[in-house]
């Protein structure tokens, strides 16, 4: 075995291992003090705030290999750490090294995570569990909300993508002193990333120590990629999941879902049920039809979503035990697969599918789809009842469906568009993409030619493939290069007022409340003011506009109310454009002007999305500039209900589910793509 003499596997309870004599290598006197001498020190206020002795943290599987763990760091580079999810990997391993001296001397531990609500929420319960408050020692860092104390800090939850931009500032991440890349398994296209960069960091500062951590893994490969890795096992504690299967897919599994919850509800002893769906939509939707059910019901639920937009209020009830007497109802995205535990969770209901960005050659661009859960995907789903106590799963489809589908998903870097991450990778200075050391599989050399076409093609990259000082700026924004390149965009053309907040209001989650019945068209007659005829950029500039006017809107919750737009999706707008605007003026320097000119903000739009084009055909539907695909306008586009004057749109994004639907829409006219975007619409016009 050649990942390291500190190969340990499991220590099971037949007690395959023993741990290692911890501070069996203190006599080399050319050693630095190590970080277990460190820990006989106890400094630092951590120490004193997060006692591990505490029985909840004791016996949680991951206790028991705290010795092992910390001599393991202690002597490699690398360790990779593989453990069923709710082994405590990630809330206390942290803690763990904190306690041994690892945050001493102003060091920080980072642990990333791919999810953002997972990197909120694991560190608001280590903050929790070591009686800090959050974001003082214990804090947070995601894109748009640094929730960290510049000196204090000691352990860092943060997405992958977070850290990986990191080092655009500091390409030795010299903060800190040791990373764990948690949920390695999920192949996000940042993990991966920032691992590969760890690698090449660690041959310059070789006291770094990584930590590669997941629920499945395969440990022996990332132990290769490092050229030796020690790796730890610790033993899963679940208990049985019996499985039930539905006789036939469900046509719609969202009702089928509520179904099945609801005869659960009726049926099964006390326990908390999970739901997986696939998006905000649905999960919304589900609880509504629950809730309705509900009325009246002599025991009605507790019901609560988990997804990526949920507020902090909603997430805390989520983790917390439901009143005495009354079943808990999670309906959630895959961030409960794997990322988050929520403890007392009996029974899980999976409808089998989950979303996913993939690359779709036909548009030649990636997609959004619906698509059938992997079978790894499926097990976790189910495990996730049985982690206190036995539980029962049931699958919103056939069995031979379940063997059906594909073992694992394939990685984000082999699966999308490359193109955003080649621009990261140039602004840090890689400058032979084809020869990157990425973590294996590798992106075809097809993907990569791709990704260097478009990127020229927005002008990211000169014809010598170097980074031009607009691709440095695409980069270094906190935003997809799309957006970005529109709102530089607007910058020469006079309008960035307005472009960032077109910025703000796309990048949060949808400021529209959707109800149903009355209520959702009386809400829609309402905000009918608001529409601008040329689409849905302009309609949220509206809405934005109308919120912080000091007559109108008065930045109120009640006016928001009153034409149901969420107040909390407008408050994050509005910091969001501040943040935007601190990289145009105070970063770049680079004026903000203002513009009621719509011609100009919509020409914009074309500089950043002219691959997102689209012509309307007579009959409501559309065909794609690229690639000819038939395309539909989502439900919730200004253009679900009319047809753009011009007959040609661009949009953000496409979401695959029976049809095609474009979301965010606006309405621009042919000949500016040819203008805006030469190389891209002359290349594919041959
Ligand atoms: O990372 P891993 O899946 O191994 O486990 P973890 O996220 O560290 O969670 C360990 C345990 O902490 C879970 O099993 C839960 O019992 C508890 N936990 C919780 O109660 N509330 C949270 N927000 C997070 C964790
Ligand atoms: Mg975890």
């Amino acid at each position: 075995m050649q990942h390291g003499s500190g190969m340990l596997q499991g220590q099971s309870a037949a007690g395959r291992t023993n741990p290692p004599a911890a501070p069996a290598a203190h006599s080399d006197p050319r050693r630095p003090p190590s970080a277990l001498d460190r820990a006989s020190e106890a400094e630092g206020a951590l120490v004193a705030n997060i006692p591990s002795t505490s029985v909840a943290r004791q016996s949680l599987p991951v206790f028991r290999h705290r010795t092992a763990l910390l001599y393991l760091v202690e002597q490699h580079g690398v360790v990779v750490v593989v453990g069923q999810t709710g082994s405590g990997k990630t809330t206390q391993i942290p803690q763990f090294l904190a306690e041994s001296g690892w945050a001493a001397e102003g060091r920080v531990i980072a642990c990333t995570q791919p999810r953002r609500v997972a990197a909120t929420s694991l560190a608001a319960r280590v903050a929790h569990e070591s009686g800090t408050r959050l974001g003082d020692e214990v804090g947070y860092a995601v894109r748009f909300e640094d929730c960290t104390h510049e000196s204090r800090t000691r352990i860092k939850f943060a997405t992958s993508g977070l850290l990986f931009r990191e080092c655009l500032r500091d390409p030795l991440l010299s903060a800190y002193s040791v990373v764990m890349v948690d949920e390695a398994h999920e192949r996000d296209a940042y993990t991966d990333l920032l691992l590969a960069l760890l690698k090449k960091i660690r041959k310059q500062r070789p006291d770094l120590r990584v930590i590669i951590s997941s629920a499945t893994l395969d440990a022996e490969s990332y132990a290769a990629y490092f050229g030796g890795a020690a790796i730890l096992s610790i033993e899963g504690r679940t208990h049985p999941v019996s499985l039930a299967y539905t006789g036939a897919p469900a046509q719609d599994y969202v009702a089928a879902a509520v179904d099945a919850a609801w005869h659960m509800h009726n049926n099964a002893p006390a326990g908390d049920m999970l739901i997986f769906l696939t998006g905000r939509d649905e999960i919304d939707a589900a609880l509504q039809m629950i809730a309705d059910r509900a009325i009246g019901h002599a025991s009605p639920p507790q019901l609560l979503a988990l997804h990526a937009n949920v507020d902090a209020a909603t997430l805390a009830a989520v983790f917390a035990p439901a009143p005495t007497g009354t079943r808990k109802i999670v309906a959630a995205t895959n961030v409960a697969e794997a990322s988050v535990t929520i403890d007392g969770i009996r029974y899980v209901i999976d409808c089998g599918y989950t979303k996913l960005r993939q690359y779709d050659h036909v548009r030649d661009m990636d997609v959004l789809a619906v698509v059938p859960a992997s079978q790894a995907a499926s097990a976790q789903r189910a495990g996730r009842a049985g982690r206190t106590a036995p539980g029962h799963c049931i699958r919103l489809y056939p069995e031979t469906a379940a063997r059906a589908v594909p073992q694992s998903t394939a990685p984000e870097l082999v699966r999308c568009d490359v193109a955003p991450f080649v621009l990261q990778l140039l602004a840090l200075g890689v400058t032979n993409i084809a020869r990157f050391d990425f973590v294996p599989p590798a992106p075809s050399a097809h993907m990569l030619a791709g990704a260097l076409e478009y990127l020229a093609a927005l002008q990211a990259i000169d014809d010598k493939g170097c980074l031009t000082l607009l691709g440095e700026r695409l980069a270094e924004a906190p935003l997809d290069p799309m957006l970005a390149r529109a709102l530089l965009a607007a910058v020469d053309e006079g309008c960035a007022d307005e472009m960032l907040t077109i910025a703000a209001m796309t990048t949060v989650a949808t400021p529209f409340i959707q109800s149903k019945g009355a209520a959702g068209v009386a809400a829609e007659i309402s905000r009918r003011k608001f529409v601008a005829t040329e689409g849905d950029h302009l309609t949220l500039l509206n809405v934005y506009r109308a919120f912080v006017d000091p007559k109108i809107g008065k930045q109120s919750p009640q006016w928001a109310q009153k034409y149901s737009l969420s107040y909390a999706a407008l408050r994050r707008a509005m910091s969001i454009r501040t943040q935007l605007e601190k990289y145009l003026v105070r970063r770049w320097r680079l004026p903000v002007t203002s513009s009621d000119d719509a011609t100009k903000i919509r020409r914009c739009l074309v500089a950043g999305f002219f691959r997102h084009a689209a012509r309307a055909l007579p009959d409501g539907s559309y065909v794609s500039a690229r690639g000819g695909a038939t395309l539909h306008a989502h439900p919730s586009s200004v253009f679900s209900s009319r047809r753009p004057e011009s007959g040609w749109v661009v949009y953000h994004e496409v979401l695959h589910t029976a049809k095609s639907y474009m979301r965010d829409v606006c309405a621009i006219e042919q000949d500016w793509l040819v203008e805006m975007a030469p190389h891209y619409y002359e290349v594919t016009k041959k």
